[in-house]
């Protein structure tokens, strides 16, 4: 994907070593991560050793996938991570993924994100079919997913969690 990704008002830009701190509000905060297969960080430094492995992961993905800052566009105020990348690291499923700080929940700033990264997903990089997984108990998910024009599917194993499947066909 060409980084940046700019949306009404929002940027998607690549990581740089300097996001571990204000990153630590996603990966450190128990209200973010009991939503996904991590436990939070401990402490910042934990926070930045998560952040070279997903720095390490996005540069292994093949050209369009990876896991991303997100940012204000007008005070470039650090708001989460967004993603696009093959289910488990292996495929063959494509998903969509949204990490943001508590702090910025409730504006809409996923829903915005998340349906850059299928326009974009659809069209310049030609995918069939995108996912997201996502716990039955996180109500704030479901409804960023079904926004994007995602429909449930059912339930399924991924990542060693009961999940369920949104999923969108290309147009
Ligand atoms: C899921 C998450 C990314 C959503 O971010 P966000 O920017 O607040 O999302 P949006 O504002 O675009 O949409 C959230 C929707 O949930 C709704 N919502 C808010 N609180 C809710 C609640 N307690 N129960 C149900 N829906 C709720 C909002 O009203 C909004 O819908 P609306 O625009 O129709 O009103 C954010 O909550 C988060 O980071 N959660 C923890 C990590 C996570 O769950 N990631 C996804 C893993 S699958």
């Amino acid at each position: 994907m060409p980084l940046p990704l700019a949306t009404e008002r929002l940027v998607i830009r690549p990581y740089r070593d300097e996001d571990a701190a204000a990153l630590h509000e996603v990966f450190g905060s128990p209200e973010v991560m009991k939503w996904t297969p991590s436990p939070p960080s401990k402490d910042v430094a934990e926070t930045r050793e998560r952040l070279a492995r997903t720095m390490a992961f996005t540069a292994r993905q093949p050209p369009g996938f990876g896991l991303w800052a997100l940012e204000l566009k007008e005070s470039a105020e650090f708001l989460g991570q967004v993603g696009l990348f093959p289910v488990e690291g292996k495929g063959p499923e494509v998903e969509v993924a949204y990490e943001l700080a508590p702090r910025v929940w409730g504006h809409g700033y996923a829903t915005e994100a998340a349906r850059a990264l299928l326009e974009y997903g659809f069209g310049e990089m030609a995918l069939r079919r995108v996912v997201a997984l996502i716990l039955p108990a996180n109500t704030r998910s479901r409804t960023v997913a079904s926004k994007c024009g995602m429909t449930l599917e059912g339930p399924g194993r991924f990542y060693g969690l009961d999940l369920l499947t949104y999923a969108r066909e290309a147009p």
